[in-house]
């Protein structure tokens, strides 16, 4: 019998298309690892029940005006209440875009992630201006040690 997949849920928000241009990298390189799926929703499309059946949340959010982009906060208040005592441990890794800068977006969803008690599994990845082929390399590469970690069970 086939053992199920584990599913890593990557939820972003794009107005201009540089992070769903991230996030879509970022998804390939996870779907690289075979026994993992990948749900790829944009924030707005994201449920509380990709929330508490994945085994992993990659969160790509550009920067605008100094903080994460105003659907990624919703899907935090969506879900909070219903599954921040369901889902401690659960890895995630952060990959920002941004104009210029970048950190105010990164720290205040770790500030959020830390108060789901969530695991950081890699370091957050800041990308400014518009990514060039190494950033999407390093995007990719990102999804796929997190997919690989995940399956291994090492995250
Ligand atoms: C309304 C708005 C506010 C922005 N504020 C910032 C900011 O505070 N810091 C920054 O570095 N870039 C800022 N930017 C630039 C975006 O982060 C950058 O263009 C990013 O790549 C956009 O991603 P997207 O194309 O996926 O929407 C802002 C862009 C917009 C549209």
């Amino acid at each position: 019998m086939e053992t199920p997949k584990k599913r890593i849920l990557v939820v972003y928000h794009s107005q201009g298309g540089t992070m769903k241009r991230m996030a879509t990298r970022f998804a390939a390189g996870a779907a690289k690892e075979q026994n993992i799926e990948v749900i790829f929703k944009k924030a707005t499309d994201a449920t509380i029940e990709d929330l508490l059946n994945c085994h992993g949340i990659a969160i790509g959010s550009p920067e605008y005006f100094g903080t994460m982009a105003g659907m990624i906060k919703d899907f935090f208040d969506r879900t909070y209440e219903v599954a921040h005592e369901k889902t401690i441990g659960l890895p995630y890794v952060v990959f920002v875009c941004a104009g210029n800068d970048g950190r105010g977006a990164i720290a205040q969803i770790e500030r959020l992630a830390a108060g789901y008690k969530w695991k950081k599994v890699q370091p957050h990845l800041r990308v400014v201006g518009s990514p060039n082929t190494q950033d999407d390399d390093a995007v990719e590469e990102l999804g796929q040690t997190m997919a690989a970690g995940i399956d291994f069970g090492i995250f």
